[in-house]
């Protein structure tokens, strides 16, 4: 029986949060209609975060009233505290994320607030989310470099890591944020990572910006990781993250995950559909 591998398709929030253009929200739920006829079991569609801070992610709760939902997917999105939960639980979501960062500069820039700081405000996030049936994914970026504090050691993601399980993530996704990462210093990383957190409960979140996301992947699945995160059309990057360029594209990712023998569950011509949809979006063509 080929293994299956679960793509988590993060396009409608980590590639639209990037965009220059302020995207209309009924272009944002007609990608979200299109993803979600194509087998992914979830989709993350907003952030319910400051809209001073990310205007793109502003209309989160009219995405989430707007969509089709399908039976079997479930829709997702970030939460940095407990007025973004209490958005995002109104708007009916069945997974919140919170977000970390394995390093202080990249913790002050997108979340004003020290690594610690961040852990304590996630912590009643969690709580309350748990209590409330919704399950939490706890992503940690700049696992492998920090676009203000240069390369991270592995023990700072552990550390996070660690913070994060405690808490009562179901997962960590572990996001190499600006694209820096290599194999060999994502390879440590893991190692770091798997002394706290088992691999079925962590996942990839990598950005392409050095063409080096594939690989990367591959240096997961070895260590036993079977869940990655992507983007439809590679869109994206992190608006407090001066570099971050794309996530690996979705339709990337399947392709190089069938040729290697998983299996996926999603529909290659509705993924590719999607990626152009995405593309144009970007571009103002639609
Ligand atoms: P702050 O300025 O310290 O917070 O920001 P504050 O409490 O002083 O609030 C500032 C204003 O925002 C106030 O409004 C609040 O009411 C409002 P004002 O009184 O000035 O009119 N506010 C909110 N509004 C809506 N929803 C909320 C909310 N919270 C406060 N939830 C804060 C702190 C955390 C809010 C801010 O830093 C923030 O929103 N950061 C989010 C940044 C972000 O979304 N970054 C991108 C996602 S992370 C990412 O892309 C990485 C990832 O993909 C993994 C990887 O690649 O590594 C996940
Ligand atoms: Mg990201």
């Amino acid at each position: 029986m080929p293994e299956r591998v679960e793509i988590v398709e993060v396009g409608p929030r980590d590639g639209l949060q990037n965009e220059v253009r302020l995207i209309p929200t009924d272009e944002k739920i007609a990608l979200v209609n299109l993803l979600s006829q194509a087998g992914f079991r979830r989709i993350e569609v907003a952030s319910f975060v400051s809209p001073k801070w990310v205007p793109q992610m502003a209309d989160g709760a009219e995405v989430l009233a707007g969509i089709s939902r399908v039976n079997g997917v479930r829709y997702t999105a970030l939460t940095p505290n407990m007025r973004g939960y209490a958005g995002a639980k109104a708007a009916g979501v069945e997974e919140i994320a919170v977000f970390a960062s394995a390093s202080e500069g990249f913790s002050k820039a997108n979340l004003n607030a020290s690594v610690i700081e961040s852990l304590g405000r996630f912590d009643e996030v969690v709580r309350t989310a748990k209590g409330d049936g919704v399950t939490v994914r706890g992503y940690i970026s700049c696992v492998t470099d920090c676009p203000f504090d240069g390369p991270v050691p592995p023990s700072q993601v552990a550390v996070v890591a660690s913070a994060l399980k405690a808490m009562g993530c179901h997962e960590i996704s572990l996001g190499d944020t600006i694209g820096r990462g290599t194999p060999e210093a994502v390879d440590a990383m893991l190692e770091a990572v798997l002394n706290v957190a088992e691999m079925d409960m962590l996942a990839g979140h990598f950005h392409d910006t050095s063409g080096r996301a594939l690989d990367n992947v591959d240096v997961a699945l070895e260590r036993g990781l079977r869940t990655f995160d992507s983007a439809v059309g590679g869109l994206g990057g992190c608006p407090y993250a001066p570099g971050a360029a794309g996530n690996l594209a979705t339709e990337a990712l399947d392709a190089h995950l069938i040729t290697k023998g998983y299996v996926t569950g999603l529909n290659r011509a509705i993924i590719a559909k999607a990626g152009r949809m995405a593309k144009e979006m970007r571009h103002g063509e639609r």
